[in-house]
């Protein structure tokens, strides 16, 4: 064993080493470092601006938790609001939809924040669970499409500028890393940090995670003693592409910063060149003729998901 070393700024001990920057900090000093982070990610790509009403998606897991959080503390310094939003997608399994909307309520109400819950099931007529059982797809697909479709639709009905997500800067480079393998182009040139609106009064998305590790929100979240959800969702086993999650650590632990380079490089270099190859060949959005909303056909994924699980319900 080395040294204990100290933290850069305070000099009592570190309890955290930010490696890409070979970087000893105390708890406090990390917390800031990581706020600090967060407010130049938001900057760089102009996510928020002074005057606007963000709204955030909370689960109740640590990232989402870390994130409500870390919004709150900049939104005086940056001159924004911040509310929160839990979606009750109606998940029975380990009573996780239930723990959702509790763990979110209360770190909402801790933080001071107004928190929005909506039950998909009284909005739209059908649970997660029910359209699982209903159609022959991956229910994190399923659920994806519902949570983007909802969370798009309560935004825009309460008018906010900007609807925020906690995906983080492992999760945009693993997106980037199964796209590229299975060349998934049109996914990829959708992967950026802020979705401006695609059709007017819409939120534009944010993710101001987009340059944060995995392993620095959970120790943000931990020093500050966020409450978060340990279990997961019971559908996230099914998910397919976890084997890319081990092979990135092991490419970050060896190179510390890879994952960022990664993620920096698409945007500035690999994302223009594949915007220039691919011209006018994506496909023109339109508002949906049922829903208003975004939709690249006559009517959007979410409306023909719907009314195709409610007629299997025997409730159309
Ligand atoms: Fe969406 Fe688990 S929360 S599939
Ligand atoms: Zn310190
Ligand atoms: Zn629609």
């Amino acid at each position: 064993m080395g040294r204990a070393r100290r933290c850069r700024f305070c000099h009592r001990p570190a309890e955290v080493v930010v490696r890409q920057a070979n970087l000893p900090l105390c708890r406090e000093h990390f917390i800031s470092w990581f706020e600090r982070r967060v407010e130049r990610t938001i900057r760089r790509y102009r996510m928020l601006g002074p005057g606007e009403r963000v709204l955030v998606a909370v689960s109740g897991g640590k990232d989402s938790l870390a994130l409500l959080h870390a919004l709150k503390s900049l939104s005086g310094p940056m001159g924004f609001e911040v509310s929160a939003v839990t979606l009750d997608l109606g998940i029975e399994g380990n009573s996780y939809s239930k723990l959702s909307v509790e763990t979110a309520s209360r770190a909402a109400k801790a933080l001071g924040v107004e928190h929005i819950v909506v039950s998909i099931g009284d909005r739209y007529g059908f649970t997660l669970d029910e359209a699982v059982r209903v159609v022959r797809r991956p229910p994190c697909s399923l659920c994806g499409l519902i949570k983007r479709y909802a969370l798009t639709d309560v935004a825009r009905e309460l008018g906010f500028d900007a609807l925020a997500t906690g995906h983080t800067l492992d999760d945009v480079a693993r997106f980037l890393l199964s796209s590229y393998i299975f060349t998934s182009i049109r996914e990829l040139v959708r992967q950026t940090p802020v979705v401006p609106p695609k059709l007017p009064g819409l939120p534009r998305l944010i993710k101001p995670f987009y340059e944060s590790l995995e392993e620095h929100i959970r120790a943000y979240a931990d020093f500050l003693g966020l409450n978060y959800m340990q279990d997961g969702c019971p559908y996230a086993r099914t998910a397919p592409t976890d084997y890319f999650r081990a092979f990135l650590d092991e490419v970050e632990a060896r190179s510390p910063g890879a994952k960022h380079t990664m993620v920096r490089g698409y945007i500035k270099h690999i994302r223009p060149a594949l915007l220039a190859s691919l011209g006018n060949k994506i496909e023109p959005i339109r508002p949906c003729s049922k829903c208003g909303l975004p939709s690249s056909g006559e009517v959007c994924a979410f409306c023909r998901l719907r009314e195709r699980v409610l007629r299997a319900l025997g409730k159309a």
